[in-house]
């Protein structure tokens, strides 16, 4: 099969079409955290989508990765803010922008994620807007866009922005450093119209999401959404033939670039011996041996479905019972956002919900669900789905999903299926897999039972249909496209 980008022909297209440029990324959420450990210093890698996806890049294509810096250590690993990572082989520059716990409570736990998250993530949860959230939220995308342009010093560049957090940066980035080329990626759903005419900022959202030269999102369905956004709220000319927009003289390409993961990257390193002898050890140490293992892996947000996973297990071991002893489910959580009331109560009744599923069902020491809550590095990661036979990706509402592609991509000997979600931007991508709609209890039931059963002969051949997907699909043709895109 050929694959039309790689990692060299991005570097490449790079050189070519930016050769002068500096190249900076910037998001909210920070690659690499450090904290204390036994007083010394340990960089763990963050969790979430937009840094599975864009570590590996900035790893081959260098540069400056400009983000929020929360680790309790990161101050003291960082000189003028600036810390080379990660920390083994170092390959790029972390740049940290201090945020103050007034600028958190207001930008990240208000404005981006009670108003912005919920708005666009349709899952009967209510957006949240506070005036005072806003006005946080703008000071500090100002101070994004002041932090990159001292990385910029008047040169030129392509900077590469990340997310909800941070759609002004662009306009005000650009009042000082006009030359900058800026690309957003939206790595949520957006909404359609009828939901997004919420917001009561939505003109000047749109309008500064208007500065960038090229928006991404997942899938064409959001960039459509976007466009009759503008097209609704906007003085602006839509020529949704060549999919831009202008305004004030200024043209904007808007697209849908679907994000993925590095495939080789995460095939390699599942094959390598450390990993192989990772699982053997975890399988120990959670007594996995003899079972057949399902797995979910998230952060622990209310857009997952965990609550309905969990609910999918209970009734499957309600309708076959000859599967008590006989299979375990792990699912592994990364908590965040826990300062937000919604995440806590969501923490509170994933507890009790597996306490009560494990108390009903269990037999003797046997207990159908273990909840692994420790940090996870990504080996520990790669190793639970060398032994998991299934891996349930659930979400009420995903732009993309990673997890689902970083499964796929481990199971270099075809064993494995994946349960996943119609309700997650992989869905389009993924044929191959079980799908199920997490909201029908006794039908997700099923179609895991389906999956339980199923002959190694179909699993193989699925598993073989998905690897060869995200093969072409990967992480270098995310990048690839959107650089050769821009502007
Ligand atoms: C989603 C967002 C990302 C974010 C991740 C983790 O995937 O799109 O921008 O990094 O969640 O969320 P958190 O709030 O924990 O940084």
């Amino acid at each position: 099969m050929i694959r039309t980008w790689d990692k060299q022909k991005v570097n490449e297209i790079l050189k070519r079409n930016f050769p002068e440029h500096k190249f900076i990324t910037v998001s909210n959420r920070q690659p690499y955290i450090h904290n204390l450990k036994k007083g010394k210093v340990v960089a763990t890698r963050g969790p979430g989508g937009v840094i599975t996806a864009l570590d590996p890049v900035m790893k081959s294509l260098g540069g400056t990765w400009v983000c929020s810096g929360a680790g309790e250590a990161d101050k003291l690993v960082a000189k003028n803010g600036k810390v080379k990572v990660p920390p083994k082989n170092p390959a790029y520059t972390l740049k940290y922008i201090w945020l103050t716990k007034q600028e958190n409570i207001g930008y990240y736990y208000g404005f981006s994620n009670q108003a912005l998250w919920p708005l666009s993530h349709l899952v009967f949860m209510k957006p949240v807007f506070r005036n005072q959230d806003w006005q946080i939220y703008k000071k500090v995308n100002k101070k994004y866009a002041k932090n990159i342009s001292q990385q910029i010093k008047g040169k030129k560049a392509v900077v590469f922005i990340h997310d909800y957090h941070l759609s002004l940066v662009s306009k005000y980035l650009k009042q000082s450093d006009p030359q900058v080329r800026t690309i957003m990626f939206w790595h949520i759903p957006w909404p359609t119209y009828d939901i997004f005419r919420i917001l009561p900022q939505r003109k000047e959202i749109l309008k500064s999401m208007l500065s960038y030269d090229l928006i991404g999102f997942h899938i064409g369905y959001f960039g459509t959404n976007f466009l009759e956004a503008i097209a609704s709220e906007v003085e602006a000319q839509v020529d949704k033939e060549n999919d831009t927009v202008r305004y004030r003289g200024h043209i904007s390409k808007v697209g849908g670039y679907p994000i993925s993961i590095d495939f080789d990257g995460i095939t390699e390193e599942s094959k390598s011996r450390e990993v192989q002898e990772m699982s053997k050890e975890l399988a120990k140490e959670f007594n996995l041996e003899g079972y057949k293992i399902i797995i979910g892996l998230d952060r622990i947000d209310y857009t997952k479905g965990i609550i309905e996973r969990i609910k999918a297990i209970d009734c499957l071991l309600d309708k076959q019972p000859e599967l008590k002893g006989k299979i375990k489910f792990i699912q592994m959580g990364e908590v965040s956002r826990i300062h937000l009331p919604q995440y806590k109560k969501l923490n509170e009744e994933v507890n009790s919900l597996v306490e009560q599923v494990n108390f009903k069902h269990s037999k003797g020491h046997w207990r159908p669900i273990t909840f692994v809550r420790r940090h996870l590095d990504f080996k520990e990661v790669l190793s639970f789905y060398q032994i998991a036979d299934i891996c349930i990706v659930s979400s009420l509402h995903d732009g993309m999903n990673l997890v689902a592609k970083e499964f796929v991509s481990s199971k270099f000997d075809l064993g494995g299926m994946l349960v996943l979600s119609h309700f997650t931007g992989a869905s389009r991508q993924l044929d191959g897999a079980l799908m199920v709609n997490p909201y029908h209890t006794e039908e997700f039931s099923r179609i895991i039972f389906k999956a339980l059963s199923m002959k190694n002969k179909e699993r193989q051949k699925r598993m073989k249909k998905l690897r060869e997907s995200i093969y072409q699909d990967d992480i270098w043709n995310w990048i690839g496209n959107l650089i050769s895109d821009l502007p």
